[in-house]
């Protein structure tokens, strides 16, 4: 059985410990900083199954735009996938930063899955983004209205 709950700061370690697995091998750690565990606590969520990290959605309100929040990282563990896990973190999410009406998130252009992923739970591609973090990757930028 699948419980989300709060991400905590004890929970950093144990997720960017598996990141870069879940990810396919692509070091993503270092884009996944502690202070989503401390700062962030309120929108960002853990699944457990039998007490193991089964996956987590790291999110914020934003700062700068009354309507909207985002998403800066959501994963599954591999062995969990399919089930409904990354969906069920979504809509934690929804409902923690609701009334807000505008969630966005940004993925790579090569992640199909996740822009599969995204367009299932009821996100729409607004623009892909050349070179939208100065190193010269290509991003899509997605929304999803509440
Ligand atoms: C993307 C990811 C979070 C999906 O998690 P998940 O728990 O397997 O997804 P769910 O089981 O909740 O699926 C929800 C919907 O998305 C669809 N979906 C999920 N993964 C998919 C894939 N690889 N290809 C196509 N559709 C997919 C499901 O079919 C489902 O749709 P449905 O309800 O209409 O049948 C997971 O594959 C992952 O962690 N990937 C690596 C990390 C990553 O790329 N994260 C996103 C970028 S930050």
């Amino acid at each position: 059985v699948i419980e989300l709950r709060h991400a905590e700061p004890g929970d950093h370690a144990l997720v960017v410990d598996r990141i870069d697995e879940w990810w396919g091998g692509r070091p993503m750690a270092e884009m996944l900083p502690r202070l989503f565990f401390v700062h962030f606590r309120d929108t960002s969520f853990v699944a457990e199954e039998d007490g193991r990290l089964a996956g987590f959605l790291c999110g914020f309100r934003s700062q700068t735009y009354d309507e909207e929040a985002y998403v800066h990282f959501v994963g599954v563990d591999p062995a969990c996938r399919g089930r409904g896990v990354g969906r069920l973190l979504y809509e934690r999410f929804f409902a923690a930063v609701r009334p807000r009406t505008v969630v966005r998130c940004v993925t790579s252009t090569g992640n199909e899955a996740s822009v599969a992923f995204h367009t299932s739970i009821g996100f729409e591609i607004e623009r892909i983004a050349e070179n939208h973090d100065g190193r010269g990757g290509d991003r899509v930028l997605m929304a999803r209205r509440l």
